[in-house]
């Protein structure tokens, strides 16, 4: 059992935040990068939203950031800058029925300690709390550069879903229960996947499937 918790995130760890983004997304471009006065105006917006885990220093060593979208929008073949609102959660809808995931980093000298099963669980929570249909993530097929110049998006997700082989990211959505609803090509402004990302819901027990 972990001896971390998840706790709301505060304007006064913005920097930090900046510092480990950078960190956990090496290869992402820099305009998608979420800056520290875009995680302090993610407050503003949906401050329930923002998590962190926090070291014995109190750093943060683990963030999620999420927000608010319509089924409509779910379904559509969307940017991220689109579903961050250019990073700014400009996109946030409050009466939206999904709690959509933007953001998910583990510092990487913390990770394989269950630290991003704690935030996906605290998202969870947050969506029975709310009442929401269930939580949206758009995963990276981060592991697809080593295996694109052999094989297809498509046929890469369909081993990852079979485990014949691991996905730094997708596998470990997988095993918090979200399930495949289609690929989001020119996702991400990451040339080393061709910006490839997965579209992954888990429902909550109020859901009607989407
Ligand atoms: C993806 C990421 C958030 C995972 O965080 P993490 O804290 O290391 O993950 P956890 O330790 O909580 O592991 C979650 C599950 O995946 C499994 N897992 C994690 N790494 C694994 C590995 N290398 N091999 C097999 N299983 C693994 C764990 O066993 C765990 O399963 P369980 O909860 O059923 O026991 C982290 O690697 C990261 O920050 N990556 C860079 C940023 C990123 O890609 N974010 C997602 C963008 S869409």
């Amino acid at each position: 059992m972990s001896e971390h918790r998840v706790c709301p995130s505060h304007p006064d760890l913005a920097d930090d935040l900046a510092t480990l983004q950078r960190l956990c997304f090496p290869t992402l471009g820099t305009d998608e990068l979420i800056t520290a006065q875009q995680f302090r105006h993610h407050l503003q917006v949906f401050p329930q939203g923002q998590l962190v885990v926090l070291d014995s220093h109190d750093r943060p060593i683990a963030s999620a950031s999420s927000c608010l979208h319509r089924t409509e929008f779910v379904h559509s073949e969307h940017t991220y800058m689109e579903a961050s609102g250019q990073n700014w959660l400009s996109s946030h809808t409050p009466d939206g029925e999904w709690l959509y995931g933007i953001d998910i980093g583990v510092h990487p000298d913390h990770r394989g300690q269950g630290l991003s099963r704690l935030l996906y669980d605290a998202r969870k929570a947050l969506v029975r709390s709310l009442g929401k249909q269930g939580l949206v993530v758009a995963g990276m097929l981060k592991g697809f550069a080593k295996y694109r110049a052999n094989m297809t998006a498509e046929q890469y997700l369909r081993s990852v879903q079979d485990k014949q082989i691991f996905d730094p990211t997708v596998s470990v959505q997988l095993r918090q229960g979200l399930s495949v609803h289609g690929l989001l090509p020119h996702h991400i402004d990451d040339p080393t996947i061709d910006g490839m990302a997965v579209r992954l819901i888990w429902y909550s027990d109020v859901a009607s499937r989407i």
